[in-house]
């Protein structure tokens, strides 16, 4: 099958169709296989990537490096940029064209949604998306997918509840997209002032005609086959005291496990706050670490496949 990733951009999730999303996933598996029996590849041999990450990350940014080093490439980048030009007043468009003259691919993490768009526009290299605001999160969603597929052995037609603040969570907005264009059914568990944007929900179903619930109980996730619970995102509420009424609403513990369908998967892009109780990290229904990981493979069939035929 054709390349359909080779030379592009991935902006958002909705930029894929189902066989793009499956050639990544069975890529991924490749890529996962190679890391397991510690094998190497030098696939992106003198291809540079570069991480422009004006916003924090653990996950992301060194993942990303990570996948980029196993492929036998190599990186520069930021992780603060209080330390470039940005703060000098360099504009985003004039930083992606310079740096779009050094690397053969740019990966961009920044607080405004619209970012990663803006940053394409200016860019003669690829440009991925690493989280734009509280827009989207698609290589995210990609190990989401990932994840469920390695753990529940398919991708369709499950029950997927998303716990949380669905305004502002840009991986939930990806993990979304993703998990309607497999045929599954999603309940969106949120505080009814967190709930998830009517052109969103109105855009899923048109896309795909994916069954939505709503609902403001945890309750409503316990017989769900995955169920997806990001923390509640500080960063984007203007009013530290609306985030403190929310901060604690959810917390996935061993007394809703224990209520909760035996093979239900708990899932979380990270940090956890206090939205996963820690007592149940050694759980066989706890992924979330295992999900991390899988970070790396899926972020290597990305890059191999923008920047190689
Ligand atoms: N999941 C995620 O995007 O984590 P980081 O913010 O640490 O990159």
């Amino acid at each position: 099958m054709a390349n359909k990733l080779f030379g592009k951009n991935l902006i958002s999730l909705t930029e894929l169709d189902k066989d793009t999303v499956e050639s990544i996933l069975a890529e991924s598996a490749a890529m996962n296989k190679l890391l397991e029996e510690k094998r190497s590849t030098d696939v992106l041999k003198n291809r540079i990537m570069a991480a422009l990450f004006f916003e924090p990350s653990t996950r992301t940014r060194l993942s990303f490096e990570t996948a980029m080093l196993r492929l036998g490439g190599g990186t520069i980048g930021f992780s603060d940029a209080s330390t470039t030009s940005t703060i000098k007043g360099e504009t985003l468009s004039d930083t992606i064209k310079v740096v779009s003259s050094y690397a053969d691919i740019i990966v961009i993490r920044h607080p405004k949604a619209g970012a990663a768009t803006e940053a394409a526009k200016y860019s003669d290299v690829p440009v991925i998306n690493g989280g734009d605001g509280a827009a989207e999160h698609p290589t995210q969603a990609l190990y989401d997918l990932f994840t469920i597929k390695m753990q529940k052995k398919k991708l369709e037609g499950m029950k997927v509840a998303i716990v949380g603040d669905m305004k502002n969570t840009r991986p939930i907005h990806s993990f979304a997209y993703g998990v309607a264009m497999f045929n599954n059914d999603i309940t969106f568990i949120s505080p009814q002032q967190l709930q998830i944007p009517t052109e969103m929900e109105k855009d899923l179903v048109k896309r795909y005609g994916v069954k939505i619930k709503k609902s403001d109980s945890i309750d409503d996730a316990k017989d769900a086959d995955v169920v997806y619970i990001p923390r509640i995102q500080k960063e984007r509420f203007s009013d530290p005291k609306q985030y403190e009424k929310f901060a604690h609403y959810y917390t996935i513990n061993k007394k809703f496990l224990s209520k909760a369908n035996d093979d239900i998967i708990v899932m979380s892009p990270l940090p956890r706050l206090t939205e996963i109780s820690t007592d149940i990290d050694d759980m066989k229904n706890s992924v979330y670490f295992k999900q991390a990981a899988y970070g790396v493979p899926v972020r290597m069939a990305i890059l191999k496949m923008i920047l190689s035929k």
